[in-house]
């Protein structure tokens, strides 16, 4: 086997970066990494401890002083899928409501919390062997990655896939309110002061909106095969 390398994979929200990067990493034997559910769960454990009011105000101060007893894993379940942990607790359906998506972002904008996150993520990346997903892996996470994918997709698909996955789990949401959080979430994430999204000047950029599943997969496999074959 050729030598593992570093694949980062980031995107604008419900792009399908989970699912490409999931499949990619199942295709070629490599740890999947979700770098979204990390920030999720940080978001969970805030809004359980009362750190977020009603109006969205985060305290920052107590979250940042609660940052070195929030520990965030992955478990690998029998048949493959895996579980986002936190402080040991199977989180991973709780994460993917849409209570903790609306707030997200802002939490993911407190510099504090983006350094604990970080410094864990290239911690998991330190074998090599991963694929991660997320906003910054390219840029700030990994800026060496050996592979660097951006995703991005019409605002209005990306928010059609997510209310299908919503409904899916039997959360009930509007389109507008969907479509609402897709948008705000774009802005935070690309205007904040903090590892921004963007493009790194190195990343492959492919925009899904009119991309079956299998073409988009065939994309990824062809690209990780021409970087590890040289
Ligand atoms: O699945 P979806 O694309 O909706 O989002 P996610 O990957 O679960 O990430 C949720 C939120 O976490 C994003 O909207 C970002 O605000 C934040 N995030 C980030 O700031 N940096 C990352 N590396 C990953 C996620």
């Amino acid at each position: 086997m050729n030598n593992p390398i570093i694949i980062a994979i980031d995107g604008y929200s419900s792009s399908g970066k989970s699912t490409i990067s999931r499949y990619l990493a199942s295709e070629i034997g490599y740890r999947y990494i979700d770098s979204g559910a990390m920030y999720r769960a940080v978001t969970l454990y805030a809004l359980r401890a009362g750190l977020i009011d009603a109006a969205g105000n985060i305290n920052v101060e107590a979250l940042t002083a609660a940052l070195p007893s929030i520990h965030i894993d992955f478990k690998v379940n029998p048949g493959g899928k895996q579980s986002t942990m936190l402080n040991g607790e199977d989180v991973e359906a709780e994460i993917r409501r849409l209570e903790v998506a609306e707030h997200v972002s802002p939490v993911a904008a407190i510099p504090a919390v983006r350094h604990a996150l970080v410094a864990r993520q290239q911690a998991m990346g330190a074998e090599k062997g991963i694929v991660m997903d997320g906003r910054d892996i390219g840029t700030t996470v990994f800026p060496h990655a050996e592979m660097k994918v951006f995703i991005t997709a019409a605002p209005e698909e990306r928010a059609r896939r997510r209310m299908a996955e919503l409904e899916a789990k039997g959360e009930h949401a509007t389109y507008e309110e969907v479509l609402h959080n897709v948008n705000e979430r774009d802005h935070i994430d690309r205007t904040r002061a903090e590892s921004p999204l963007r493009q790194a000047p190195d990343a492959v950029l492919l925009d899904n909106t009119h991309m079956a599943f299998e073409e988009q997969n065939q994309f990824m496999l062809d690209l990780f095969h021409k970087i590890t074959r040289g």
